[in-house]
Protein backbone atom coordinates (compact mmCIF):
# COMPACT_ATOMS: atom_id res chain seq x y z
CA UNK A 1 0.00 0.00 0.00
CA UNK A 2 2.57 2.33 0.95
CA UNK A 3 4.78 1.12 -2.17
CA UNK A 4 1.78 2.05 -4.08
CA UNK A 5 1.37 5.39 -2.66
CA UNK A 6 5.05 6.46 -3.15
CA UNK A 7 5.34 4.94 -6.39
CA UNK A 8 1.50 7.29 -7.46
CA UNK A 9 3.30 10.28 -5.49
CA UNK A 10 6.53 9.94 -7.77
CA UNK A 11 4.87 9.32 -11.14
CA UNK A 12 2.71 12.96 -9.92
CA UNK A 13 5.57 14.75 -9.61
CA UNK A 14 7.37 13.95 -12.37
CA UNK A 15 4.18 14.87 -14.34
CA UNK A 16 4.07 18.33 -12.67
CA UNK A 17 8.10 18.71 -13.47
CA UNK A 18 7.86 20.91 -16.90
CA UNK A 19 10.78 19.89 -18.63
CA UNK A 20 14.22 17.70 -17.98
CA UNK A 21 15.58 20.36 -15.94
CA UNK A 22 13.91 19.97 -12.45
CA UNK A 23 13.94 16.04 -12.86
CA UNK A 24 17.57 16.43 -12.61
CA UNK A 25 17.70 18.13 -9.13
CA UNK A 26 17.53 15.61 -6.36
CA UNK A 27 15.39 16.33 -3.67
CA UNK A 28 17.32 17.17 -0.35
CA UNK A 29 14.71 15.97 1.61
CA UNK A 30 14.90 19.38 4.22
CA UNK A 31 13.05 22.07 2.54
CA UNK A 32 9.93 21.39 4.29
CA UNK A 33 7.38 23.63 4.12
CA UNK A 34 5.42 24.71 7.01
CA UNK A 35 2.92 27.34 8.63
CA UNK A 36 4.04 30.41 10.34
CA UNK A 37 4.52 30.04 14.08
CA UNK A 38 1.65 32.56 14.53
CA UNK A 39 -0.11 30.40 12.04
CA UNK A 40 0.25 27.00 14.47
CA UNK A 41 -0.80 26.07 17.58
CA UNK A 42 -4.28 25.92 19.68
CA UNK A 43 -5.80 26.20 22.86
CA UNK A 44 -3.66 25.20 26.16
CA UNK A 45 -0.89 24.14 24.37
CA UNK A 46 1.86 24.81 26.10
CA UNK A 47 5.70 24.58 26.25
CA UNK A 48 6.26 22.35 29.25
CA UNK A 49 4.43 19.66 31.28
CA UNK A 50 4.96 20.37 35.37
CA UNK A 51 3.37 18.38 38.18
CA UNK A 52 0.33 19.99 39.84
CA UNK A 53 1.53 22.87 42.33
CA UNK A 54 1.90 21.99 45.79
CA UNK A 55 1.25 25.21 46.80
CA UNK A 56 -1.88 27.43 46.61
CA UNK A 57 -2.25 29.30 43.35
CA UNK A 58 -2.48 33.08 43.81
CA UNK A 59 -4.09 35.35 41.04
CA UNK A 60 -1.44 37.70 39.06
CA UNK A 61 -3.59 40.25 38.85
CA UNK A 62 -4.14 40.40 42.88
CA UNK A 63 -0.18 40.63 43.43
CA UNK A 64 0.88 43.27 40.23
CA UNK A 65 -0.98 46.60 40.03
CA UNK A 66 -2.96 46.55 37.24
CA UNK A 67 -1.54 48.94 34.99
CA UNK A 68 1.47 47.06 34.98
CA UNK A 69 -0.06 43.97 33.78
CA UNK A 70 -1.10 43.61 29.67
CA UNK A 71 -4.41 42.87 29.08
CA UNK A 72 -3.65 39.99 26.59
CA UNK A 73 -1.59 39.35 23.31
CA UNK A 74 -4.13 39.17 20.75
CA UNK A 75 -3.36 36.31 18.47
CA UNK A 76 -0.66 35.18 20.42
CA UNK A 77 -0.02 31.63 19.67
CA UNK A 78 -0.01 29.18 22.23
CA UNK A 79 2.62 25.69 20.85
CA UNK A 80 4.00 23.22 22.25
CA UNK A 81 7.81 22.90 22.88
CA UNK A 82 8.04 20.67 20.16
CA UNK A 83 6.42 23.08 17.47
CA UNK A 84 8.96 25.70 18.76
CA UNK A 85 12.18 23.95 18.42
CA UNK A 86 11.48 22.23 15.21
CA UNK A 87 10.32 25.75 14.15
CA UNK A 88 13.77 27.62 14.88
CA UNK A 89 16.06 24.54 14.37
CA UNK A 90 14.29 24.65 10.21
CA UNK A 91 15.14 27.97 10.25
CA UNK A 92 18.22 27.77 10.94
CA UNK A 93 18.93 24.90 8.08
CA UNK A 94 17.20 27.55 5.95
CA UNK A 95 20.17 29.36 6.72
CA UNK A 96 23.35 29.18 4.82
CA UNK A 97 26.44 30.25 6.65
CA UNK A 98 30.25 29.36 6.11
CA UNK A 99 29.96 25.96 8.80
CA UNK A 100 27.84 24.23 6.31
CA UNK A 101 29.41 24.97 3.23
CA UNK A 102 31.47 27.06 0.65
CA UNK A 103 31.54 30.73 0.86
CA UNK A 104 32.98 32.38 -1.82
CA UNK A 105 31.63 36.18 -1.37
CA UNK A 106 34.45 38.64 -3.25
CA UNK A 107 34.96 41.66 -0.82
CA UNK A 108 33.77 39.87 2.21
CA UNK A 109 36.27 36.74 3.33
CA UNK A 110 33.66 34.60 3.97
CA UNK A 111 36.39 32.30 5.94
CA UNK A 112 36.00 30.01 8.47
CA UNK A 113 36.36 31.12 12.11
CA UNK A 114 38.29 29.07 14.30
CA UNK A 115 35.86 27.55 17.03
CA UNK A 116 38.90 27.36 19.55
CA UNK A 117 38.73 31.95 19.51
CA UNK A 118 34.94 30.92 20.14
CA UNK A 119 35.33 28.90 23.37
CA UNK A 120 38.68 31.44 24.22
CA UNK A 121 35.78 34.04 24.15
CA UNK A 122 33.21 32.30 26.46
CA UNK A 123 35.45 32.28 29.33
CA UNK A 124 33.32 33.97 31.86
CA UNK A 125 36.77 35.94 32.78
CA UNK A 126 36.06 37.64 29.98
CA UNK A 127 32.67 37.47 29.23
CA UNK A 128 31.11 38.23 32.82
CA UNK A 129 33.59 41.68 32.89
CA UNK A 130 31.27 44.66 33.36
CA UNK A 131 33.04 47.73 30.97
CA UNK A 132 32.65 50.23 34.45
CA UNK A 133 35.13 47.40 36.29
CA UNK A 134 37.83 49.35 37.89
CA UNK A 135 41.32 49.53 35.83
CA UNK A 136 42.82 48.07 38.42
CA UNK A 137 41.19 44.69 38.28
CA UNK A 138 40.86 44.87 34.72
CA UNK A 139 44.19 44.90 33.70
CA UNK A 140 44.05 41.51 32.08
CA UNK A 141 41.35 42.42 29.43
CA UNK A 142 43.57 45.95 28.86
CA UNK A 143 46.83 44.31 28.63
CA UNK A 144 44.83 42.04 25.95
CA UNK A 145 44.03 45.19 23.93
CA UNK A 146 47.85 47.38 24.26
CA UNK A 147 49.02 44.17 23.10
CA UNK A 148 47.14 43.33 20.37
CA UNK A 149 47.25 46.79 19.11
CA UNK A 150 50.91 46.66 19.30
CA UNK A 151 50.51 43.27 16.88
CA UNK A 152 48.44 45.39 14.35
CA UNK A 153 50.59 47.99 14.62
CA UNK A 154 53.47 45.44 13.33
CA UNK A 155 51.71 43.39 10.98
CA UNK A 156 50.62 47.12 9.19
CA UNK A 157 53.68 48.71 9.78
CA UNK A 158 52.01 51.44 11.43
CA UNK A 159 53.03 53.52 14.38
CA UNK A 160 50.22 53.83 16.85
CA UNK A 161 46.25 51.84 16.11
CA UNK A 162 42.60 52.42 17.86
CA UNK A 163 40.37 49.32 18.30
CA UNK A 164 37.19 51.14 19.09
CA UNK A 165 35.50 51.20 15.52
CA UNK A 166 32.68 48.69 15.16
CA UNK A 167 33.12 48.05 11.13
CA UNK A 168 35.49 48.77 8.45
CA UNK A 169 33.47 51.75 7.28
CA UNK A 170 33.31 52.79 11.25
CA UNK A 171 37.41 52.60 11.01
CA UNK A 172 36.92 54.42 7.53
CA UNK A 173 35.05 57.66 9.09
CA UNK A 174 37.56 57.36 12.51
CA UNK A 175 40.30 57.74 10.03
CA UNK A 176 39.26 60.64 7.77
CA UNK A 177 37.95 62.56 10.65
CA UNK A 178 41.74 62.20 11.98
CA UNK A 179 42.93 63.62 8.57
CA UNK A 180 40.78 66.39 8.78
CA UNK A 181 41.11 67.20 12.50
CA UNK A 182 44.97 67.21 11.39
CA UNK A 183 44.89 69.40 8.75
CA UNK A 184 42.16 72.06 10.57
CA UNK A 185 45.27 72.05 13.46
CA UNK A 186 47.57 73.16 10.38
CA UNK A 187 45.29 75.58 9.81
CA UNK A 188 44.51 73.89 6.01
CA UNK A 189 40.51 73.62 4.72
CA UNK A 190 41.11 71.15 2.02
CA UNK A 191 38.27 70.42 -0.20
CA UNK A 192 38.51 67.03 -1.91
CA UNK A 193 39.19 63.25 -1.69
CA UNK A 194 40.80 61.26 -4.58
CA UNK A 195 38.90 57.93 -4.88
CA UNK A 196 39.88 55.31 -7.26
CA UNK A 197 36.76 53.84 -9.62
CA UNK A 198 37.73 50.24 -8.14
CA UNK A 199 36.81 51.80 -4.68
CA UNK A 200 34.39 49.49 -2.00
CA UNK A 201 31.42 52.49 -1.61
CA UNK A 202 32.33 53.03 1.70
CA UNK A 203 35.15 54.80 0.56
CA UNK A 204 33.07 57.02 -1.33
CA UNK A 205 30.23 57.66 1.23
CA UNK A 206 33.13 58.29 3.87
CA UNK A 207 34.59 61.25 2.42
CA UNK A 208 31.50 62.57 1.79
CA UNK A 209 30.58 62.02 5.47
CA UNK A 210 33.23 63.61 6.77
CA UNK A 211 31.72 66.60 4.04
CA UNK A 212 35.07 66.42 1.33
CA UNK A 213 33.62 66.55 -2.52
CA UNK A 214 34.75 63.01 -3.54
CA UNK A 215 37.07 63.19 -7.12
CA UNK A 216 37.24 60.00 -8.46
CA UNK A 217 40.40 58.84 -10.10
CA UNK A 218 40.32 56.32 -13.16
CA UNK A 219 42.03 53.03 -13.35
CA UNK A 220 44.10 51.86 -16.00
CA UNK A 221 44.00 49.14 -18.32
CA UNK A 222 46.01 47.20 -15.95
CA UNK A 223 43.07 47.74 -13.25
CA UNK A 224 44.91 49.65 -11.16
CA UNK A 225 46.30 53.17 -10.22
CA UNK A 226 48.70 55.17 -12.56
CA UNK A 227 50.77 57.67 -10.76
CA UNK A 228 50.36 60.06 -13.61
CA UNK A 229 47.02 59.95 -13.26
CA UNK A 230 47.20 60.83 -9.75
CA UNK A 231 49.78 63.52 -10.25
CA UNK A 232 47.32 65.19 -12.43
CA UNK A 233 44.15 65.09 -9.91
CA UNK A 234 46.41 66.22 -7.21
CA UNK A 235 46.57 69.68 -5.74
CA UNK A 236 46.40 71.11 -2.65
CA UNK A 237 43.19 71.23 -2.13
CA UNK A 238 42.92 67.49 -1.72
CA UNK A 239 42.76 66.25 1.83
CA UNK A 240 43.46 62.92 0.84
CA UNK A 241 44.00 59.83 -1.30
CA UNK A 242 41.77 57.05 -0.31
CA UNK A 243 43.36 53.68 -1.83
CA UNK A 244 42.03 50.42 -1.66
CA UNK A 245 45.02 47.76 -1.32
CA UNK A 246 44.54 45.18 -2.79
CA UNK A 247 42.26 46.68 -4.96
CA UNK A 248 38.24 45.26 -5.50
CA UNK A 249 39.52 43.90 -8.41
CA UNK A 250 41.91 41.66 -6.34
CA UNK A 251 44.84 43.32 -8.00
CA UNK A 252 47.71 45.02 -6.00
CA UNK A 253 48.48 49.00 -6.58
CA UNK A 254 51.99 48.24 -7.51
CA UNK A 255 52.82 51.89 -7.75
CA UNK A 256 51.20 52.68 -4.33
CA UNK A 257 54.85 54.26 -3.10
CA UNK A 258 55.09 56.04 -5.88
CA UNK A 259 51.73 57.58 -5.70
CA UNK A 260 52.07 58.45 -2.19
CA UNK A 261 55.37 60.44 -2.77
CA UNK A 262 53.21 62.81 -5.21
CA UNK A 263 50.50 63.16 -2.63
CA UNK A 264 52.89 63.95 0.39
CA UNK A 265 54.20 66.28 -1.91
CA UNK A 266 51.32 68.47 -1.91
CA UNK A 267 50.23 67.94 1.29
CA UNK A 268 47.91 65.26 1.52
CA UNK A 269 47.86 62.42 3.46
CA UNK A 270 47.09 58.87 2.03
CA UNK A 271 44.38 56.63 3.46
CA UNK A 272 44.88 53.33 2.72
CA UNK A 273 41.57 51.11 3.09
CA UNK A 274 42.96 47.95 4.37
CA UNK A 275 39.85 45.65 4.38
CA UNK A 276 42.05 43.56 2.11
CA UNK A 277 44.95 42.71 4.54
CA UNK A 278 44.15 39.00 4.52
CA UNK A 279 46.11 39.13 1.04
CA UNK A 280 49.50 40.90 2.91
CA UNK A 281 49.78 39.90 6.09
CA UNK A 282 53.53 38.63 6.56
CA UNK A 283 54.49 39.96 2.87
CA UNK A 284 54.15 43.47 2.63
CA UNK A 285 53.81 46.26 5.18
CA UNK A 286 51.57 49.18 4.12
CA UNK A 287 53.27 51.49 6.51
CA UNK A 288 55.99 50.72 4.43
CA UNK A 289 54.23 52.26 1.12
CA UNK A 290 53.98 55.66 2.26
CA UNK A 291 50.48 54.97 3.84
CA UNK A 292 49.51 57.45 6.66
CA UNK A 293 46.22 55.89 8.11
CA UNK A 294 44.57 52.67 7.47
CA UNK A 295 41.72 50.25 8.84
CA UNK A 296 41.62 46.86 8.99
CA UNK A 297 38.48 44.72 9.40
CA UNK A 298 38.84 41.99 11.78
CA UNK A 299 35.85 39.81 10.82
CA UNK A 300 37.67 39.70 7.30
CA UNK A 301 41.49 39.10 7.77
CA UNK A 302 41.35 38.04 11.59
CA UNK A 303 38.42 35.59 11.84
CA UNK A 304 35.92 36.80 14.09
CA UNK A 305 32.69 36.52 12.94
CA UNK A 306 30.94 39.18 10.57
CA UNK A 307 28.04 41.22 11.34
CA UNK A 308 26.40 43.47 9.43
CA UNK A 309 28.23 47.18 9.94
CA UNK A 310 29.24 45.91 13.69
CA UNK A 311 29.25 44.75 15.82
CA UNK A 312 32.62 43.87 14.37
CA UNK A 313 35.93 45.67 14.98
CA UNK A 314 37.97 47.88 12.34
CA UNK A 315 40.73 49.36 14.02
CA UNK A 316 42.45 52.38 12.44
CA UNK A 317 46.46 52.34 12.45
CA UNK A 318 48.10 55.45 11.51
CA UNK A 319 51.82 56.92 11.94
CA UNK A 320 53.44 59.14 14.37
CA UNK A 321 51.43 62.40 12.76
CA UNK A 322 48.25 61.48 13.11
CA UNK A 323 48.66 60.47 16.70
CA UNK A 324 47.54 62.89 18.51
CA UNK A 325 44.14 62.41 16.93
CA UNK A 326 43.15 59.01 17.86
CA UNK A 327 39.75 58.61 19.65
CA UNK A 328 39.83 58.60 23.39
CA UNK A 329 39.84 56.77 25.72
CA UNK A 330 44.09 55.04 24.40
CA UNK A 331 45.26 52.40 25.99
CA UNK A 332 48.68 53.34 27.37
CA UNK A 333 51.09 51.89 29.67
CA UNK A 334 53.07 53.13 32.72
CA UNK A 335 55.46 50.29 34.32
CA UNK A 336 53.69 47.11 34.48
CA UNK A 337 50.31 49.07 34.49
CA UNK A 338 48.17 49.54 31.85
CA UNK A 339 45.45 52.36 31.94
CA UNK A 340 43.43 54.19 29.97
CA UNK A 341 44.18 57.99 29.33
CA UNK A 342 41.57 60.18 28.80
CA UNK A 343 43.63 63.44 28.89
CA UNK A 344 44.53 63.58 24.84
CA UNK A 345 43.49 67.73 23.68
CA UNK A 346 43.98 67.02 19.96
CA UNK A 347 41.48 63.83 19.93
CA UNK A 348 38.63 63.46 17.78
CA UNK A 349 37.01 62.30 20.79
CA UNK A 350 34.90 59.11 21.03
CA UNK A 351 34.08 56.79 18.55
CA UNK A 352 32.41 54.17 20.18
CA UNK A 353 31.04 53.32 23.32
CA UNK A 354 33.71 52.26 25.94
CA UNK A 355 36.59 50.39 24.35
CA UNK A 356 34.70 48.80 21.48
CA UNK A 357 33.59 45.04 20.64
CA UNK A 358 35.73 43.72 22.92
CA UNK A 359 34.68 40.10 22.28
CA UNK A 360 35.54 40.35 18.54
CA UNK A 361 39.40 42.08 19.41
CA UNK A 362 39.51 38.73 21.77
CA UNK A 363 38.85 36.81 19.08
CA UNK A 364 41.46 38.29 17.08
CA UNK A 365 44.05 38.27 19.58
CA UNK A 366 43.53 34.49 20.07
CA UNK A 367 43.96 34.11 15.83
CA UNK A 368 47.26 36.38 15.57
CA UNK A 369 48.62 34.46 19.50
CA UNK A 370 47.86 30.43 17.44
CA UNK A 371 48.87 31.09 14.18
CA UNK A 372 52.08 33.37 14.74
CA UNK A 373 54.04 35.29 12.66
CA UNK A 374 54.54 31.96 10.69
CA UNK A 375 51.12 31.43 10.04
CA UNK A 376 50.08 34.55 9.42
CA UNK A 377 52.11 34.92 6.44
CA UNK A 378 51.36 31.41 5.51
CA UNK A 379 47.26 32.56 5.60
CA UNK A 380 47.90 35.18 2.96
CA UNK A 381 49.95 32.90 0.80
CA UNK A 382 47.08 30.24 1.10
CA UNK A 383 44.70 33.32 0.04
CA UNK A 384 46.39 34.33 -2.74
CA UNK A 385 47.23 30.87 -4.25
CA UNK A 386 43.77 29.29 -3.78
CA UNK A 387 42.04 32.45 -6.08
CA UNK A 388 44.69 32.10 -8.28
CA UNK A 389 44.36 28.08 -8.72
CA UNK A 390 40.70 29.46 -9.53
CA UNK A 391 41.29 31.90 -11.77
CA UNK A 392 43.77 29.67 -13.69
CA UNK A 393 41.15 26.70 -14.24
CA UNK A 394 38.23 28.45 -14.83
CA UNK A 395 39.27 31.03 -17.26
CA UNK A 396 38.66 29.58 -20.05
CA UNK A 397 35.24 29.24 -19.31
CA UNK A 398 34.31 32.39 -17.77
CA UNK A 399 35.44 35.64 -19.04
CA UNK A 400 38.40 37.11 -17.26
CA UNK A 401 38.56 41.51 -17.67
CA UNK A 402 41.54 41.68 -16.27
CA UNK A 403 43.85 38.62 -16.89
CA UNK A 404 47.02 38.83 -14.87
CA UNK A 405 47.62 37.17 -11.16
CA UNK A 406 45.40 38.27 -8.63
CA UNK A 407 45.81 38.35 -4.95
CA UNK A 408 43.05 36.53 -2.50
CA UNK A 409 40.17 36.99 -5.56
CA UNK A 410 39.44 37.36 -8.98
CA UNK A 411 36.64 38.96 -11.20
CA UNK A 412 34.85 37.17 -14.05
CA UNK A 413 32.14 38.45 -15.79
CA UNK A 414 29.50 36.38 -18.05
CA UNK A 415 30.30 37.92 -21.38
CA UNK A 416 31.12 34.38 -22.71
CA UNK A 417 27.55 33.18 -21.74
CA UNK A 418 25.88 36.44 -22.76
CA UNK A 419 25.21 34.92 -26.23
CA UNK A 420 23.20 31.96 -24.78
CA UNK A 421 21.72 35.38 -22.82
CA UNK A 422 22.29 33.51 -19.81
CA UNK A 423 23.49 36.44 -17.00
CA UNK A 424 25.96 36.76 -14.07
CA UNK A 425 22.83 37.04 -11.81
CA UNK A 426 21.39 33.13 -13.45
CA UNK A 427 25.36 31.78 -13.04
CA UNK A 428 24.76 33.41 -9.20
CA UNK A 429 21.12 31.67 -8.71
CA UNK A 430 22.50 28.63 -10.72
CA UNK A 431 24.75 27.78 -7.91
CA UNK A 432 22.51 28.42 -4.97
CA UNK A 433 20.64 24.73 -6.58
CA UNK A 434 24.28 22.66 -6.47
CA UNK A 435 24.54 23.62 -2.77
CA UNK A 436 27.06 26.54 -3.01
CA UNK A 437 26.85 30.73 -1.32
CA UNK A 438 26.71 32.96 -4.78
CA UNK A 439 30.18 35.17 -5.43
CA UNK A 440 29.18 38.92 -5.04
CA UNK A 441 27.56 40.04 -8.08
CA UNK A 442 27.70 43.26 -10.28
CA UNK A 443 30.70 44.70 -8.27
CA UNK A 444 33.10 46.39 -8.63
CA UNK A 445 31.40 48.77 -10.53
CA UNK A 446 33.83 49.21 -12.72
CA UNK A 447 33.44 45.95 -14.27
CA UNK A 448 30.26 45.28 -16.43
CA UNK A 449 28.40 42.42 -14.95
CA UNK A 450 30.92 41.31 -12.24
CA UNK A 451 31.06 37.79 -10.88
CA UNK A 452 33.45 38.37 -7.72
CA UNK A 453 35.31 35.00 -6.31
CA UNK A 454 37.59 34.95 -2.92
CA UNK A 455 37.65 31.51 -2.29
CA UNK A 456 39.48 32.23 1.13
CA UNK A 457 42.99 30.15 2.47
CA UNK A 458 40.22 27.94 4.53
CA UNK A 459 39.24 25.87 1.41
CA UNK A 460 40.85 22.43 0.63
CA UNK A 461 42.33 22.02 -2.88
CA UNK A 462 39.08 19.53 -2.76
CA UNK A 463 36.81 21.82 -1.95
CA UNK A 464 37.63 24.22 -4.54
CA UNK A 465 37.59 21.28 -6.96
CA UNK A 466 34.22 21.12 -6.71
CA UNK A 467 33.22 24.45 -6.52
CA UNK A 468 35.36 25.02 -10.06
CA UNK A 469 33.89 21.52 -11.26
CA UNK A 470 30.42 22.51 -10.78
CA UNK A 471 31.40 26.15 -12.27
CA UNK A 472 32.79 24.18 -15.27
CA UNK A 473 29.26 22.21 -15.48
CA UNK A 474 27.83 25.30 -15.15
CA UNK A 475 29.33 26.94 -18.16
CA UNK A 476 28.09 23.56 -20.14
CA UNK A 477 25.04 23.76 -19.19
CA UNK A 478 24.73 27.82 -20.16
CA UNK A 479 25.77 26.12 -23.79
CA UNK A 480 23.07 23.69 -23.88
CA UNK A 481 20.14 23.91 -21.70
CA UNK A 482 20.16 28.05 -20.64
CA UNK A 483 16.67 27.63 -18.98
CA UNK A 484 18.94 25.37 -16.37
CA UNK A 485 20.46 28.81 -15.45
CA UNK A 486 17.51 31.33 -16.00
CA UNK A 487 15.26 29.54 -13.96
CA UNK A 488 17.61 28.78 -11.04
CA UNK A 489 17.18 28.52 -8.03
CA UNK A 490 15.08 25.01 -8.13
CA UNK A 491 16.19 23.28 -5.07
CA UNK A 492 15.23 26.20 -2.53
CA UNK A 493 12.53 27.10 -0.56
CA UNK A 494 11.94 30.71 -1.86
CA UNK A 495 12.94 30.72 -5.58
CA UNK A 496 13.54 33.72 -7.88
CA UNK A 497 12.06 36.91 -5.90
CA UNK A 498 11.09 39.74 -7.90
CA UNK A 499 14.50 41.41 -6.42
CA UNK A 500 13.24 45.16 -6.80
CA UNK A 501 10.19 44.47 -5.28
CA UNK A 502 11.49 42.77 -2.56
CA UNK A 503 13.81 45.73 -1.84
CA UNK A 504 10.99 48.54 -2.65
CA UNK A 505 8.33 47.10 -0.76
CA UNK A 506 9.42 44.29 1.58
CA UNK A 507 7.02 42.59 3.74
CA UNK A 508 7.89 43.30 7.15
CA UNK A 509 4.88 42.27 9.03
CA UNK A 510 2.65 39.45 9.09
CA UNK A 511 -1.26 39.99 9.27
CA UNK A 512 -3.91 37.38 9.68
CA UNK A 513 -5.15 36.02 6.64
CA UNK A 514 -9.43 36.88 7.19
C1 LIG B 1 37.53 46.89 0.66
C2 LIG B 1 36.50 47.10 1.72
N1 LIG B 1 36.41 48.30 2.31
C3 LIG B 1 35.50 48.54 3.27
C4 LIG B 1 34.62 47.56 3.68
C5 LIG B 1 33.59 47.92 4.72
O1 LIG B 1 33.71 47.15 5.87
P1 LIG B 1 32.46 46.90 6.86
O2 LIG B 1 31.48 46.06 6.12
O3 LIG B 1 33.04 46.20 8.05
O4 LIG B 1 31.90 48.24 7.22
C6 LIG B 1 34.68 46.29 3.10
C7 LIG B 1 33.75 45.23 3.52
O5 LIG B 1 33.87 44.10 3.31
C8 LIG B 1 35.65 46.05 2.10
O6 LIG B 1 35.75 44.87 1.50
Amino acid sequence: MLLTLCSMLHALCHENMADDMVSKLKDTGLIQDEPLLFEQGGEGRKGYSLPRWDVEEVEVRNLISPHLLRKGLEGFPQLSEVDVVRHFTRLSQWNYGVDSGFYPLGSCTMKYNPKLNEELARLPGFSAIHPYQPEELSQGILKLMYELERFLAEITGMDHVTLQPAAGAHGELTGMKMVRACLEARGERRKKVLVPDTAHGTNCSTSTIVSYQMVEVKSSEKGIIHPEQVARQMDEDVAAIMVTNPNTLGLFEEHLGEIAEIVHRKGGFVYCDGANLNALMGIVKLGDLGVDVLHINLHKTFSTPHGGGGPGAGPVAVKKELAPFLPIPVIEKEGEKYFFNQDRPDSIGKMRAFYGNFGVLLRAYAYILTLGAHGLRKVSEMAVLNANYLMKRLKDYYYLPYDRPCMHECVFTDRFQEEHHVTTLDIAKRLIDYGFHPPTIYFPLVVKAALMIEPTETESKEGLDRFIDTMIEMAREAEESPDLLRQAPQRVKVRRLDEVLAARRPKLKWTRKE
